[in-house]
Order: structure tokens, then C-alpha cells, then sequence
């Protein structure tokens, strides 16, 4: 296995030390780079000859690979894989390879999270208390009214990984559950002990809609402003799926004007967001900073996660999960 190059085009960790002490007592040449902004004739310069490469935000575009020379699989660092050309991979006959099981834990704790924000207002409640404690008198209005959360209905839209946990977690909360989810097998609906809605259902209904599906051509701007208008205007949405799932310019219309009573929100069109995003100057929305899948916890296990799959390429057994061009 000498021969084998990996080589990684750009990396979130501080230092990739770990991988490089495993690589070399493989035999396996590993180099890294730091490619993110990089011009393509640098990425392909530094992939052109490489067996496996391991990308995490650098365009894989049909011109870095129509260059390469020997590439057998590409691994993506993450769930999503939005920055590489699946087609024009898998038209060269080079799987992608992708990890879409590190982090489904901190992604449900995170959205419970926004959920309770959002229920228990707590935003708003520390604005009260700054502003109580300077006037000497408790002011309650900006927090006001708030309603016991069990009891209450949470729509989940997808339940798979994430919006299964999410479930599970919160089964003890004492919600009403709507999930919509079409796709899901009778097996995993027997085992989850649920039945599922159409999405419509969950809209017109739900207290708490929380967002769990993949980015695809059904599901992007799967909030918009009809969908919005079908919530009720004490419902709360919240995403910490992927941006495009949700019309930005259509929840910025409908917050100011009482459609719905606000929105969590972790992922956007354009990531980092820009300084006008239209979201920022709204007080009833919490943004996060696409963090849901962080903890250390998740930042260990998904580089043990690609150890793995690059074990699988050298004993020549298939990654565990495929990208899908149609996705
Ligand atoms: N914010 C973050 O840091 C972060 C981290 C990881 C994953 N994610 C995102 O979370 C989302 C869910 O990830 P997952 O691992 O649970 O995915 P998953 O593939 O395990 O589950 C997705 C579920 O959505 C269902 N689905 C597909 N189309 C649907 C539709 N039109 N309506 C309703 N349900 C539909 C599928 O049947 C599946 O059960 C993805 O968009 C992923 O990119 C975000």
C-alpha cells in the first residue's frame, strides 16, 4: 500500500497530526493543504496525482476532476456535499464518499434547544432583566404572554437521524406530535411507535414546526410564504437543516407582521450570512452561526469517521455512504 497518496485539500481542525501519524503508520503518503479560497489551478496542482481525496469547502468542479489522474474516491468532510460535483465524479467513475452520522446528537440538542429558547423566551427575558434592573422595577411586557410548552404540538418535517432523536428527546416533554415524512418505511414507523401527516397537517397545526430533511429539489424553499401563511400566528419555526429549505425574503415579511410569532435559525442561504441579512434586524428570531453539528465530541468522532473510511479504501471495501447525484 506504499503507492497510496491522500491527499486533503483543506481541513477545519487545528492540525491534522493525528491523521498524519495514522497515515504514516499505514505507509500512506499524506499531504494537506489549506485550498479553501484557493484558484482551481492550485487545487488541481495539488490533487492531480492523489488516490483519495479529502475535501471539506473546496469546489470539486468538473475541471479539478477531468485533471485528475488516479483518484479512486473522494471523501467529503461532512453531511452535506453541496461543493462537489457528484455527476461529474460519478461520470468518471469516482464515488463520493460522505459522513452523515457524526453529529445527529448535537443537531437534535440544538434544535431542542432553539425549541426552548424560543418557548421559554429567553432571548427576550434577558432584555426584561437588563432593562428591569436599570429603571429598579420589574418591567414583564417584552416577555409576555408565554404558554406552558407541554401540551403543545411539534410538527417534525423529516425523521430520519436528527428529527428521530428529536423525537425520542422530547417524548418526555409531554408534546402532541405531527411528522411528515413520506418516505419513512413501515419498519422505522413501527420501531419510532409513530404514524406520519402530510405536510400541510403540520403546518396548519403545529406550535413548533422543527426542519430535519435533506436539501433536495422538493424541499428547497419548502418554507415559503404560502406555507408560512398556512401557521398559526403563535407558531414557531425552526431550522437547523440547510438554508435554502426556507425563503429568507418570505419569513423577513412574515415575522414583522405577526404570520408567525418567530424563527430559530442556524443555516443560511449564504454562509457566513452578509451584514444586510434581512433576518439580523428582527427581534423575534434567534440565529446561530451553522454550529449545530459542533461539539468536541462530534469534532473527534468524524475524523475517527474518515480513519475509517480511508481503512475501507485500503482493504478495497466500499465507503459506508454514497453521495447521490439526485440529492
Ligand atoms: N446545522 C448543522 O450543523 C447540521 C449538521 C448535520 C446535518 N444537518 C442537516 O440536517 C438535515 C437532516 O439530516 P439527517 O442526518 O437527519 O438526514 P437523514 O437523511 O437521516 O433524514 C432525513 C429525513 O428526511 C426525510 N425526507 C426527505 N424528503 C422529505 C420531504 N420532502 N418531506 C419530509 N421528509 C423528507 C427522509 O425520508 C429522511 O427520513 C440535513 O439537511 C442535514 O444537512 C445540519
Amino acid at each position: 500500500m506504499s503507492s497510496v497518496k491522500v491527499v486533503v485539500t483543506d481541513f477545519i481542525e487545528p492540525d491534522l497530526e493525528w491523521e498524519a501519524k495514522e497515515m504514516a503508520r499505514r505507509g500512506v503518503e499524506f499531504q494537506t493543504h489549506q485550498l479553501k479560497f484557493a484558484p482551481t489551478s492550485e487545487v488541481i496542482a495539488a490533487t492531480r496525482d492523489a488516490d483519495l481525496v479529502i475535501v471539506n469547502m473546496v469546489p470539486i468542479t468538473r475541471e479539478v476532476v477531468s485533471q485528475w489522474d488516479r483518484c479512486r474516491l473522494v471523501i467529503r468532510h461532512g453531511v452535506g456535499y453541496d461543493n462537489v460535483d457528484v455527476r461529474a465524479l460519478q461520470q468518471a467513475g469516482i464515488p463520493v464518499c460522505y459522513i452523515p452520522d457524526y453529529c445527529a446528537e448535537e443537531v437534535a440538542e440544538q434544535a431542542i434547544a432553539l425549541l426552548i429558547a424560543c418557548g421559554r423566551k429567553l432571548v427576550a427575558s434577558r432584555r426584561v432583566l437588563d432593562c428591569s434592573s436599570a429603571q429598579g422595577s420589574w418591567d414583564f411586557a417584552g416577555v409576555v404572554p408565554m404558554f406552558r410548552m407541554a401540551g403543545q404540538t411539534l410538527g417534525i418535517i423529516g425523521c430520519g437521524r436528527i428529527g428521530s432523536l428529536v423525537y425520542r428527546k422530547l417524548k418526555s416533554f409531554g408534546f402532541e406530535f405531527l411528522i411528515c415524512d413520506p418516505y419513512l418505511s413501515e419498519e422505522r414507523k413501527r420501531e419510532l411507535g409513530i404514524e406520519v401527516v402530510d405536510q400541510e397537517t403540520v403546518f396548519r397545526n403545529s406550535d413548533y414546526i422543527t426542519i430535519h430533511t435533506p436539501l433536495t429539489a422538493e424541499t428547497r424553499k419548502l418554507v415559503n410564504a404560502r406555507t408560512l401563511a398556512m401557521m398559526k400566528p403563535t407558531a414557531y419555526l425552526v431550522n437547523t437543516a440547510r438554508g435554502p429549505m426556507v425563503d429568507t425574503q418570505a419569513l423577513a415579511e412574515a415575522l414583522p407582521n405577526g404570520v408567525i410569532a418567530g424563527a430559530e435559525i442556524d443555516v443560511f442561504d449564504v454562509e457566513p450570512p452578509r451584514p444586510d441579512f434581512p433576518l439580523f434586524a428582527l427581534p423575534n428570531v434567534i440565529l446561530t452561526p451553522h454550529l449545530s453539528w459542533y461539539s468536541e465530541d462530534a469534532g473527534r468522532r468524524i475524523r475517527e469517521l474518515i480513519l475509517l473510511e480511508i481503512d475501507r479504501f485500503l482493504a478495497g471495501e466500499p465507503p459506508r455512504y454514497i453521495a447521490d447525484c439526485a440529492a
